[in-house]
């Protein structure tokens, strides 16, 4: 995992929190350089888990609800640090964009970093269906982001996900 996505999560969490948690959060977790990430740094995503159990039990919010949270505020960051790899167009032509530029960008910029998969099923005018595929099961933050993009593309999207086989997560992106 990047660094960024660290330093942004460990920034929510202080936002949200307050500083003393996140001091906690990382204390307990035991992260191999104590916390400490470079931003395009590589680091285990084993150690992104252990902070959002530690962040999980230590707030009583639930992993699932962290994950959306994060990932609707990582949007706009992603966005940020990556300005040229994002058009201001539609969120449902953004999302086949995702899978067949964004991340395919970001693997050419990052070769360490090991990103999900998005097979396409439906790509409608109002409605897009998509698998997304991970070992990382990190469907939940997925959602957020896809929340997230909404959000930056002032759109109103009812997105919902079936997660019976987490490794095989079937969203579908309905445009009011
Ligand atoms: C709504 C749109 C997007 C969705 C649903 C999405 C989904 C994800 C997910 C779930 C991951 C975690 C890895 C995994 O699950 O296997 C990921 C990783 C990543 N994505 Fe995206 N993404 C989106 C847009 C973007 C954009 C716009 C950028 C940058 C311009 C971006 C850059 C990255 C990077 C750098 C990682 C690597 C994380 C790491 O392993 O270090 N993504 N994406």
């Amino acid at each position: 995992m990047k660094g960024m996505i660290f330093t942004e999560l460990f920034e929510l969490i202080e936002e949200k929190f307050g500083f003393e948690l996140l001091d906690d959060v990382i204390m307990e977790s035991k992260l191999e350089n104590d916390g400490t990430y470079a931003a395009t740094g590589n680091y285990q995503f084993s150690e992104l888990l252990k902070v959002v159990v530690s962040l999980s039990n230590k707030s009583g919010v639930s992993i699932p609800d962290l994950l959306e949270v994060f990932g609707e505020h990582l949007f706009s960051k992603l966005v940020k640090s990556f300005p040229h790899l994002v058009e201001k167009q539609s969120l449902l032509h953004f999302i086949p964009e995702v899978e067949n530029y964004i991340h395919v960008e970001v693997k050419k910029l990052y070769p360490d970093v090991e990103l999900p998969k998005f097979e396409i099923v439906k790509n409608e005018e109002k409605t897009v269906q998509f698998y997304y595929i991970s070992s990382k099961k990190l469907h939940h933050l997925a959602k957020g982001l896809l929340q997230g993009a909404a959000t930056y593309f002032n759109e109103n999207a009812d997105i919902t996900m079936d997660a019976s086989d987490d490794t095989r997560v079937l969203f579908t992106i309905k445009i009011a």
